[in-house]
């Protein structure tokens, strides 16, 4: 059973090792091995994650106990929503909790009446933020933790 619920501080390594492996398992299809290995090499620190948890709109996905994926939101200062991360391992992909979990997270976000929500996306989860009404408005080499990837800047009109 999968289940999406607020995401916790004491799940910080676990939603650390999510990332990391939907990194490796589902974006390596799109990415070359150099880029994946230093993209995935990912730590979370305490204050990065205190802060995401305290101030923006962070929940996790489960499935038998083990979290298998997140979905982080943020309003900015001048009121545009922006999706800061979305990443889900193969156990719970496909199944349409993306589509929930993305849902859940822009019904907070409208509260505060953005203009837009924008995502700076992976050529990975392109068809995905399609499907959620996002229109691309350029594509970029993205600077991530030292190695560099194409990333799809989206926004999406509210
Ligand atoms: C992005 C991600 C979370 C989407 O999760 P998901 O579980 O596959 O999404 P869902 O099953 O809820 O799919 C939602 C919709 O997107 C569409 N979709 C998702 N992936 C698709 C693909 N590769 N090709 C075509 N359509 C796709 C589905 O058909 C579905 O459409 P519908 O709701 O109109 O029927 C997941 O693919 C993922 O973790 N990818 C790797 C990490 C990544 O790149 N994250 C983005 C960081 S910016």
């Amino acid at each position: 059973m999968i289940i999406i619920r607020k995401a916790k501080l004491e799940d910080k390594v676990a939603t650390n090792d999510a990332h990391k492996r939907s990194i490796r398992e589902v974006c390596s299809k799109d990415y070359n091995e150099e880029q994946i290995r230093i993209w995935s090499d990912v730590t979370y620190s305490d204050e990065i994650w205190e802060n995401s948890l305290k101030n923006d709109i962070y929940y996790v996905l489960e499935k038998d106990s083990v979290i298998e994926g997140f979905i982080h939101g943020r309003i900015h200062s001048d009121n545009t929503g922006e999706i800061m991360g979305l990443y889900f391992t193969p156990a719970i992909m496909g199944q349409g909790y993306g589509r929930k979990a993305f849902e859940l997270v822009m019904k907070e976000i409208l509260k505060s009446k953005p203009t837009k929500v924008i995502i700076s996306g992976t050529k990975t989860a392109l068809p995905f933020y399609k499907a959620m009404g996002f229109k691309v408005v350029e594509v970029k080499q993205s600077n991530i933790r030292g190695t560099v990837i194409e990333t799809n800047e989206m926004e999406l009109c509210v």
